[in-house]
């Protein structure tokens, strides 16, 4: 076939518009941290990710999603320093915004960059506390808002958080604060570089996430997640990971219509990049975001791109 062809009749596209870029953050100055399970990804330190920045958002980025590295002695049972308006996040918040105003900014709503243990929740007797946490991610949504994040992403995986996190959002005139929730989040072994990235508690320490994140085994289930966060009043929807669940992402689309996003975890990263011989990195990239457009999904959260946006 002649490439024009190709071009022409082909069904899907992928572009800057379809991306967002998963960042990773570390206290200090001028840092860039490489990640032993993640070849390529770094830490940043604010003013480094603000340099950055610059190029990306030249080349047409539209939005990060943030990941602190919490130092460890501001870590405890309660995760407190997630809601600490002076908190890494916070901080890196406002300073992009006001180097990009334009730039999407995404916060992730979960404790377990704060917590000792690495749970996205507060534990009691080794069981994860529903609405404990919850009154304490309403209190992070609120300081990530307030310090100017557009887009709130509860990965927590508690029940009710969504509505929890919306009503805290109206009754602190923060009505225009987006929720992206994690509507379909599996408890999946693909997670295990990104725990490394943000310094967590290892899984076998961790034991696993089970009793609040999905069952692999399930789709159905995934569905019924869906509609109650959108139900709460989520804004958009994240099936995570990405490309193991492109059913998830085909019938999210069809039944709700709803702004859906792909989350292309660390484990797919790292194992993509394995496949990948060099020359043809760019190739193997494209036909796993690819995936996701066919399947339905209105973008994904990939850390391949800022590689993408220098590529396109
Ligand atoms: C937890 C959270 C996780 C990721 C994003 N938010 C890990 C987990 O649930 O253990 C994983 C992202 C990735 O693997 O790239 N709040």
């Amino acid at each position: 076939m002649k490439p024009f062809i190709r071009n022409l009749v082909s069904e899907t596209s992928i572009s800057c518009n379809d991306l967002i870029w998963p960042v990773f953050l570390v206290e200090g100055e001028n840092q860039n941290q490489k990640i032993k399970s993640m070849p390529f990804v770094y830490r940043y330190s604010i003013d480094k990710l603000i340099n950055e920045l610059e190029i990306l958002v030249k080349y047409g980025l539209q939005a990060i999603a943030l990941f602190p590295q919490i130092e460890k002695d501001l870590k405890d049972e309660k995760g407190t320093n997630s809601f600490d308006q002076n908190n890494l996040v916070c901080r890196a918040i406002k300073k992009i915004k006001s180097s990009y105003p334009d730039l999407g900014i995404i916060a992730d709503v979960a404790l377990d960059p704060y917590t000792i243990h690495g749970h996205d929740g507060i534990i009691k007797n080794n069981k994860i506390m529903n609405d404990e946490t919850i009154a304490v991610l309403k209190k992070q949504a609120l300081v990530y808002s307030e310090a100017g994040c557009d887009i709130l992403a509860p990965s927590d995986m508690m029940d009710g958080r969504v509505g929890a996190i919306r009503e805290q959002l109206e009754q602190n005139g923060m009505q225009d604060t987006i929720i992206m929730s994690y509507a379909a989040k599996y408890a999946s072994s693909f997670y295990t570089p990104f725990r490394d990235a943000i310094k967590a508690q290892k899984l076998d320490e961790l034991k696993d996430k089970k009793t609040y994140q999905m069952n692999t085994a399930n789709s159905d289930e995934a569905m019924h997640e869906i509609a109650l966060d959108i139900q709460e009043g989520a804004d958009m929807v994240i099936i995570k990971p990405g490309m193991p669940y492109l059913d998830i992402i085909y019938r999210a689309k069809e039944q709700f219509k709803i702004p859906t996003f792909a989350y292309q975890v660390s484990g797919e990263y790292s194992m993509i990049l394995s496949a990948a011989s060099e020359e043809r990195s760019l190739e193997i990239i494209l036909e796993s975001i690819f995936s996701f457009k066919r399947a339905g999904a209105d973008g994904v959260l990939s850390y391949y791109t800022p590689f993408l946006l220098k590529n396109l």
